[in-house]
């Protein structure tokens, strides 16, 4: 039987586990095409020996296109890769929060789109009981580091007010789109809520600067008809670059272990 040929973009903290995994045959039914990797010197020894291809050459070659870069590169070269007739799974799905992003890709194929549930769960049910009836009202509660959550646009006063706090500080309360532009690393987790549930304007996102908060913290609170679900992610960070969870990878991987049936899949 054919094996599904999985190319992999970005050779960081996600991605280099992805690719290694693949390569050592530990997705049954999937192997390694090859790496997409910026050119230059890979600063990562543990990629050194994993195959590097194009673009070009993944769209000749792969049955599926992993994306495990950066927002910038879904919007750059996610609908180039399903208008080829190749399938693309997203792990940075926060670029979706981007409506000509979003419609773009929707609107290519005949490649299939996936977008990984990376370090967040309970989606399944999430997505079930927004079938069911629309949610009133879901909140996403974010609770990181307080200098993981410094960003550039934001005055002296502020940034040294996270830098130095003791006790928890809510930086944020707003629309899941609204996180795109402002808290972009905590994108990935509010629009993988809002896409299961097929609707942002539902979704609150809460970011908490917490000092005492070693791990990131998701918590999401849904109430609708269907009912109330409620569910807290508490994240270990991967060894190699904190604000990425060390589930993330293996999430992928497991994702990638549905598509190809030769493992029980969760439905
Ligand atoms: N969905 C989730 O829950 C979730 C969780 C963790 C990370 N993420 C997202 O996944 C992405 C990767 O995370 P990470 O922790 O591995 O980041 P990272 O910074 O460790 O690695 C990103 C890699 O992508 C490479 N890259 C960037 N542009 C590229 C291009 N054009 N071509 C080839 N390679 C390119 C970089 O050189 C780097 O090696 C980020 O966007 C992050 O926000 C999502």
């Amino acid at each position: 039987m054919n094996r599904m040929r999985v190319a992999v973009i970005g050779r960081g903290a996600v991605g280099s586990v992805v690719a290694r995994s693949l390569r050592d045959g530990n997705v049954p039914g999937a192997e390694l095409a090859g790496l997409l990797a910026r050119s230059g010197p890979s600063g990562r020894p543990d990629t050194d020996d994993l195959p590097l291809i194009t673009l070009h050459e993944a769209l000749r070659e792969a049955d599926l296109v992993v994306e495990c870069a950066n927002q910038q590169v879904v919007k750059d070269v996610g609908a180039r890769i399903l208008t080829a007739g190749t399938d693309l799974m997203i792990i940075s799905v926060g670029a979706l929060a981007d409506d000509m992003t979003a419609t773009a890709l929707r609107a290519a194929g005949p490649g299939r789109l996936y977008a990984s549930s990376g370090a967040i769960g309970g989606l399944d049910v999430l997505r079930a009981a927004a079938r069911c009836a629309p949610f009133e009202r879901i909140t996403v509660t974010i609770t990181k580091q307080p200098y993981a959550l410094v960003q550039s646009w934001m005055d002296a006063r502020e940034a040294a007010r996270l830098r130095v706090a003791t006790e928890p500080i809510e930086v944020f309360r707003g629309p899941a789109r609204e996180t795109a532009d402002r808290f972009p690393e905590c994108t990935n987790v509010a629009a993988a809520v809002a896409l299961a549930v097929g609707d942002w304007a539902v979704v609150e996102v809460v970011i908490i600067a917490d000092p005492a908060a070693r791990p990131s913290v998701h918590e999401v609170v849904a109430d609708g008809l269907a009912g109330t679900y409620r569910f807290g992610i508490v994240s270990r960070p991967s060894p190699e670059r904190e604000s990425s969870s060390m589930v993330t990878p293996y999430a992928v991987l497991s994702a990638i272990s549905d598509l190809t049936g030769r493992d029980f899949t969760f439905r």
